[in-house]
């Protein structure tokens, strides 16, 4: 069959690299993909929101399914474009409607749908401009420090976390003026969980599920978890503290009430569900939902993942998850982000990119990278994702650290402690 897959980083690489493993793949596809990307396959230029434009791509090339990437498209409707479409109507699709896809669009509703459906959560209160004092109020009744979130997407950036209670009304008043855009019409105002946290992803048809290796992300750029967020610096899988214990509360408490409320609400949702967890006292609370699979994690897990994973896929769009089996890769699997000096505030790409073809025992995933003049040069903050296995965590990232530093560009930073907390 045919494959389209939406989005241009390091987990559309890995995806793709999974995917392509599969016998069932005659073509694959990217839109717009990145120079690691044009290595497995094709690369067609198209903005991930330029909903036409993919329409071309899947009739000239006769996609049969299409795994839609990154969260802008599927928050804005893509998967209810191609429903829609007589033309599009029997692409399979790997992504939420709309619909599903509010559970990342909008904190408000995806807490709201947590408390409907008995999921454990942190307190909230949402606010708008016209019940700010309601806010205010809220934030007294509680301890620093205090979670202040925009209801929609603000590329990462939308949810701070603020020590004292002064600061924190202003910037609560700042985000309702506008501080996000439209994304900060509704705060989410939320209790503080202290606990460590984990990335747990569910692929699911909308009536039946699996769970796939759960990881943990970094997302801080500086050792030891200091510093600005980033889209992440790395991931690691398995996560020794998630164990079976652990993991069955997972499904218990969150994974099937989730499920059982996207069927009860009827709500069509053929996808991934990542959820973003935070242990507290060996019990799992949810920090937030992702309607995608997380980036990092994909580079760690893509690599655990033994079966046949367009099987998977075809299972969740065609609605036949509970005739296919998953089984997983017993090693440890580790990802390396190498990003560009500066990130995640200003940096410089076009930077050339060596020693690929050198790294040895490791998978090299191409995040933000572009092929220019017959060099592969940087793209993005993020550039180069290099995953390995191995059998413990440390050797893994033995290896990982190994290539990290075989792998040159100018200005080239990597976080060296992955795994400390662990
Ligand atoms: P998000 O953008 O929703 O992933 O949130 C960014 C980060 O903020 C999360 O990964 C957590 O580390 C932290 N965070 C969000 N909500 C809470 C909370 N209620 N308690 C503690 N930390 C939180
Ligand atoms: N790694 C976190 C995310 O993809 O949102």
């Amino acid at each position: 069959m045919n494959i389209l897959i939406i989005g241009s980083g390091g987990r559309e690489h890995a995806l793709g690299w999974k995917i392509a493993q599969s016998n069932k793949v005659e073509k694959l596809l990217f839109a717009p993909g990145n120079a690691g990307t044009a290595e497995i396959g094709e690369n067609i230029d198209c903005g991930v929101s330029d909903f036409k434009k993919i329409k071309t791509i899947v009739l000239e090339n006769k996609i049969d399914l299409m795994l839609i990437g990154p969260e802008v498209p599927l928050v804005e409707g893509l998967s209810d474009f191609f429903a829609d479409d007589p033309e599009l109507k029997s692409v399979g699709v790997v992504g939420p409607k709309k619909e599903g896809a509010k559970l990342e669009g909008s904190k408000d509703f995806a807490k709201d749908f947590m408390i409907r459906n008995n999921i454990p959560t942190a307190k909230y209160l949402t606010v708008t401009k016209d019940n700010i004092d309601d806010g205010i109020a809220f934030l007294k009744t509680m301890t620093a420090p205090y979670v202040l979130k925009a209801d929609g997407l603000a590329a990462g950036k939308g949810v701070l976390i603020i020590d004292s209670l002064e600061e924190t009304v202003n910037s609560l008043k700042e985000m309702l003026a506008g501080q996000f855009g439209e994304a900060s019409n509704k705060v989410v105002i939320e209790e503080f969980l202290s606990g460590i946290e984990v990335s747990v992803f569910v692929l699911t048809d909308g009536k039946s599920y699996k769970i796939l290796p759960e990881a943990k992300d970094y997302k801080r750029i500086g050792e030891g978890d200091i510093g600005l967020n980033t889209g992440g610096m790395g991931a690691i899988s398995p996560v020794p503290f998630a164990d079976a214990e652990f993991m069955k509360k997972v499904e218990k408490q969150v994974v099937q009430p989730t499920i059982s409320g996207l069927q009860n609400e009827n709500i069509d949702y053929k996808g991934f569900v990542f959820l973003g967890l935070i242990n507290v006292n060996n019990n799992p609370f949810v920090i937030e939902y992702n309607v995608r699979m997380g980036d990092p994690e994909t580079e760690a897990v893509m690599l655990r993942i033994k079966s046949d994973f367009v099987d998977l896929l075809e299972g969740a769009a065609y609605g036949t998850l509970d005739e296919k089996i998953i089984e997983f890769d017993e090693r440890t699997a580790v990802t390396v982000m190498l990003v560009s000096g500066g990130y995640p505030e200003s940096y410089e790409k076009g930077k050339v990119i060596t020693g690929i073809e050198e790294a040895e025992d490791s998978i090299i995933f191409h995040a933000g990278t572009k092929n220019e003049n017959g060099n592969i040069v940087s793209a993005g903050g993020r550039v180069i994702a290099v995953s390995s296995f191995g059998t413990s965590m440390k050797n893994a990232l033995e290896t990982s650290y190994k290539n990290a530093e075989v792998i040159q560009f100018d200005k080239k930073e990597y976080r060296k402690d992955l795994g400390f907390d662990l």
